[in-house]
């Protein structure tokens, strides 16, 4: 018998489009509470519009998304705030406010919600940058940080509100290997210590290796594989292996 087990995020039959472009074309997809989910697939293939489902940053046209339980696909935005608590993103990109310094950037989450508390919010944002192995940077600017150091600072950010899922959009574009590896240490280290249920989109195979409890691999709008890290290296299907050979040696975003 299966091993029941805690779905946490719940699409079902989601479609999405953008005019003539059908990017979405039925998801079924269960996130397990606790798990390490990589998400894979070609550049373009809808990874960024599916998990923006997944914080009602986009609505589908069809199907539906539950939320620790909670049917969320058309929850109105005004309703949106504890989804928002309990599933923070890191963007692809990182995106800081350049104008304001790593304290007012990671606070702003906090701000967002109503905390007033300035004590209460300089405690958070410590806490926050402690997670991130970044204490005592709260005075500087992005433009003073180096791309691995303000990639941190966006996964502060991502964890001030004390979420219980992150979803992460290529945290590692754009890193040197080893900045990656500190990357991949502070996800892992997410989920073991702090519990939370990590959702990374990425094209590194190696990380997925390292840090994955699970693959998903997207192809034309749906999921077209599901399964273990090893089962996905030693796949043979043709569209997998063609995946897994595309990206072995070569880092995707130096191709
Ligand atoms: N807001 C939007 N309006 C119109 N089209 C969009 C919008 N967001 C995404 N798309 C389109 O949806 C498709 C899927 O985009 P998405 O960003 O999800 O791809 P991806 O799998 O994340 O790719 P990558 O690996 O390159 O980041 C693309 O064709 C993109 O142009
Ligand atoms: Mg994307």
């Amino acid at each position: 018998m299966a091993e029941e087990r805690d779905v946490f995020i719940e699409m079902r039959g989601v479609h999405q489009r953008f005019g003539r472009n059908h990017v979405l074309r039925g998801v079924d997809l269960d996130v397990y509470r606790g798990e390490t989910m990589a998400l894979l697939g070609g550049s373009g293939g809808g990874k960024s519009v599916l998990i923006k489902h997944m914080v009602g940053l986009l609505r589908p046209i069809k199907g539906t998304v539950k939320v620790d339980g909670e049917d969320i696909t058309n929850l109105p935005e005004r309703k949106l705030g504890p989804v928002r608590k309990k599933i923070s993103m890191m963007f692809q990109g990182g995106a800081l406010f350049d104008s304001l310094n790593v304290a007012q950037n990671v606070a702003f989450p906090l701000r967002e919600a109503g905390v007033k508390d300035e004590k209460e919010i300089i405690r958070r944002v410590e806490e926050a940058l402690e997670i991130v192995r970044l204490p005592g940077q709260l005075a500087k600017m992005p433009a003073d940080l180096s791309g691995g150091m303000r990639k941190r600072v966006a996964l502060a950010r991502a964890v001030v509100e004390k979420p219980c899922c992150v979803l992460y959009d290529e945290p590692h574009a754009g890193l040197d290997p080893v900045t990656g590896d500190t990357i991949d240490h502070l996800i892992k280290d997410l989920q073991v210590e702090h519990d939370i249920t990590n959702i990374v989109i990425t094209h590194e195979l190696r990380s997925v290796f390292r840090i994955a409890d699970r693959v998903v691999f997207m192809k034309e709008g749906r999921i077209y594989w599901d399964g273990s890290p090893e089962a996905f290296r030693t796949s043979e299907d043709p569209e997998i292996r063609n995946f897994v050979e595309g990206s072995s040696g070569t880092r995707w975003e130096d191709r």
